[in-house]
């Protein structure tokens, strides 16, 4: 048995055009963690969430939450998942509780959920206001209200800070962290900035062009991306190099005509340098290199700005 409350096996998705958006993604969202689903515009990240929920046809795959297969628990499934994608969808002539009201004939809880509910999102005490007088951020808090009014265990969301300044991004961020940490709730939520999912999920998934390039705990990802990242030296013997390197402790390696050493403080850089040059090997070019997962990274935080 897992430990996974969400998983995707061999998910894949082709629109009608004939592209295809989504390739053999394999999604495991731990119970208890808060899963950052991290990439670029474009790179598959709603239409992995759409599919999860069911809002768009599976073609090929499959999808299995709380340990049962999605097609056939559908509606038990959904009834333990609190989802926000897209333009929430609240009526902006009605109050905040007037508008959890709507929503609890629906689910079916009891009265009591939307005075919790409202003090849990910070709500309690917007009163007869209605909600289309409500800043974006209010907005956005009592779609989450929607969302968790039912007490789910799951909670997935799709890029829930859009649009939201910078105040309004960390009142969403800790909502959250603390709903995981005082409710135990499983989160799972699409962002296309690094930051930003780098201070609230504990397990990342990269996608891009829908391929998943990197699953795994944060600090995993952290360490890849130190191993993968380096120095290069390109010299006139990189053999003479490597010795020279390995003597000071570095290990090293030949690729092509340069000499790869781990990522080190610039002041160590210039001693490798004059170590070199004390023994007589020519100097010609000392670059960092990036990993392919660093590309992406950089292509993420490109969008930042
Ligand atoms: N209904 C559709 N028909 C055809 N192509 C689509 C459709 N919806 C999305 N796509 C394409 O699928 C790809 C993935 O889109 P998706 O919306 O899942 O990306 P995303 O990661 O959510 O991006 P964003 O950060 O912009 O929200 C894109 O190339 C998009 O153009
Ligand atoms: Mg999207």
């Amino acid at each position: 048995m897992t430990d996974n409350c969400l998983e995707t096996i061999d998910l894949t998705h082709r629109f009608a055009d004939g592209a295809v958006v989504l390739d053999d993604i394999g999604l495991r969202v731990a119970a208890g963690g808060i899963y950052g689903f991290l990439g670029p515009n474009g790179a598959g990240k709603t239409t992995t969430l759409k599919l999860i929920l069911g809002l768009l046809r599976k073609q090929r795959g499959e999808i299995r939450v709380f340990g049962r297969d999605f097609a056939r628990h559908r509606l038990e499934i959904l009834r333990r998942t609190g989802t926000l994608i897209e333009s929430p969808s609240i009526y902006g002539h009605l109050t905040a509780a007037e508008n959890l009201r709507v929503w609890r004939k629906l689910y079916d809880c009891p009265e009591k959920r939307i005075g919790e509910t409202l003090a849990l999102v910070g709500l309690a005490g917007t009163g007869s206001k209605r909600a289309s007088r409500f800043s974006l951020g209010m907005k956005q808090r009592l779609s989450l209200a929607v969302a968790l009014l039912h007490e789910p265990s799951l909670l997935i969301l799709d890029e829930p800070t859009n649009g939201l300044d910078p105040h309004g991004i960390i009142e969403i961020r800790e909502l959250l962290k603390t709903l995981n940490r005082e409710r135990g709730l499983t989160i799972l939520v699409s962002s296309h900035i690094l930051s930003e999912i780098e201070k609230l999920a504990t397990h990342v998934g990269i996608i891009d062009r829908g391929r998943l390039l990197f699953q795994g705990t944060l600090e995993e990802l952290v360490k890849r991306q130190e191993r993968a990242s380096g120095i290069a030296f390109r010299t006139s013997d990189p053999p003479g190099a490597v010795a020279i390197f390995e003597q000071t402790g570095l290990a090293a390696r030949i690729e092509g005509d340069r000499v790869i050493v781990p990522l080190v403080e610039n002041a160590r850089v210039a001693r490798l340098n004059a170590e070199l040059v004390g023994a007589r090997i020519d100097v010609y070019e000392i670059e960092t290199v990036k990993s392919d997962l660093e590309r992406i990274f950089f292509e993420v935080l490109s969008l930042e700005s």
